[in-house]
């Protein structure tokens, strides 16, 4: 075995489990922070990926089945505002089931690229789609497209590598690109952060549009419901962050020192998720100690709600024309065609 490639055996680092690690970088500093808050992205690993789709199920959380019942509802309509051939490049793969529903609609789709952080995940939904979809471009883009990232460049129709020869009208006639960006996913973002993803999008879609799943601002036991649901469902995948802290960096929270919050803003629109310490004590992580007071909590997530004109003006903001809004009967759920600057 190559000695350059073998693992490094400095027990330092045997000693702190990936203390480099983006999550323990964070949670390290979120500890240490003041109120302590840590971003809901590391929710997501395989445990809690699958209390997630149990969440999707739950009798109380309602944005899930009422997008795709919008979808399903809205699919050809939508499907004729993108035109033939139309690619259609999806902010963090989330639910094939979503996809499908587009793609079964849609005329001829060319291409469809999913872009996710999770390089594993996005293989497994790739091969998938694939099977499935035999004519379809498959393109999966590795990448946090809250940062900088490159797309694959466009497969224009009837290009011709040969720059002297002088291509027709019909041979530049791009077909369009979508974006697509469900489950109210853009309510994890602050305005501001919104705004920030909007300007990102406008700059990959250029001239096509974006769908955009915005969940409603509603009657607050609806919200509290969603969140605090009877099965403890979302207890369990809000304190599986403190176990997947256990597991993987070696922390020694004790999850029963901890209790699921859940509850809704108003004055900031939104629910956020805490996890409260029932009593005063001290956690370790990467050889350092934390202190929790009795009752402080961890920030772990806000998931904003929106009018459907609170959600229009920050893409207004951003360069994006307001296009149809397709909502369920109980105005639950919203979702948005926006129309990107060219
Ligand atoms: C995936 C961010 C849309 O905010 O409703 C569900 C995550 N958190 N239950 C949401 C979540 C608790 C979900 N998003």
């Amino acid at each position: 075995m190559n000695a350059i490639l073998s693992t490094p055996r400095d027990p330092a680092v045997r000693s702190s489990p990936d203390a480099a690690s983006p999550f323990a970088l964070d949670l390290l500093a979120a500890l240490g922070g003041q109120p302590k808050s840590i971003a809901p992205k590391y929710f997501y690993d395989e445990a809690g990926s699958r209390l997630f789709d149990q969440i999707c199920d739950l009798p109380e959380y309602y944005p899930t089945r009422t997008e795709l019942g919008i979808l399903r509802r809205h699919a050809p309509e939508i499907a004729a505002l993108m035109g033939p051939q139309a690619e259609l490049v999806e902010f963090g793969a989330g639910s094939l089931t979503k996809v499908r529903l587009l793609l079964d609609a849609m005329q001829s789709p060319k291409a469809y690229l999913p872009i996710d952080i999770s390089g594993d995940y996005l293989a497994d939904s790739v091969r998938a789609l694939q099977a499935q979809y035999p004519r379809l471009q498959v393109l999966p883009v590795v990448a946090d497209y809250t940062r900088v990232f490159t797309l694959p460049t466009r497969q224009r129709q009837g290009h011709f590598e040969d720059s002297s020869v002088i291509e027709s009208e019909a041979a530049h006639a791009q077909s369009m690109r979508v974006g697509f960006f469900p489950g109210s996913t853009i309510g994890n973002f602050t305005p501001a952060e919104a705004v920030d993803f909007f300007r990102m999008a406008a700059k990959v879609l250029q001239g096509g549009a974006l769908l955009v799943g915005a969940d409603l601002i509603k009657d607050p036991g609806i919200l509290h419901a969603a969140y605090s649901d009877a099965a403890g469902v979302t207890a369990a995948f809000n304190l599986n962050l403190l176990s997947r802290a256990n597991r993987e960096l070696g922390a020694n929270f004790d999850l029963a020192q901890f209790a699921h919050s859940a509850f809704y803003n108003a004055p900031l629109q939104r629910i956020e998720m805490h996890l409260m310490s029932r009593v005063r004590q001290q956690v370790a992580l990467c050889g350092q100690s934390f202190s929790f007071e009795e009752g402080e909590t961890l920030h772990t997530e806000n998931s904003y709600k929106f009018t459907v004109d609170g959600l229009r003006a920050l893409a207004m903001q951003a360069g994006f024309t307001p296009g149809p809004v397709w909502t369920d009967a109980q105005r639950l759920f919203s979702l948005h065609w926006l129309v990107a600057p060219m």
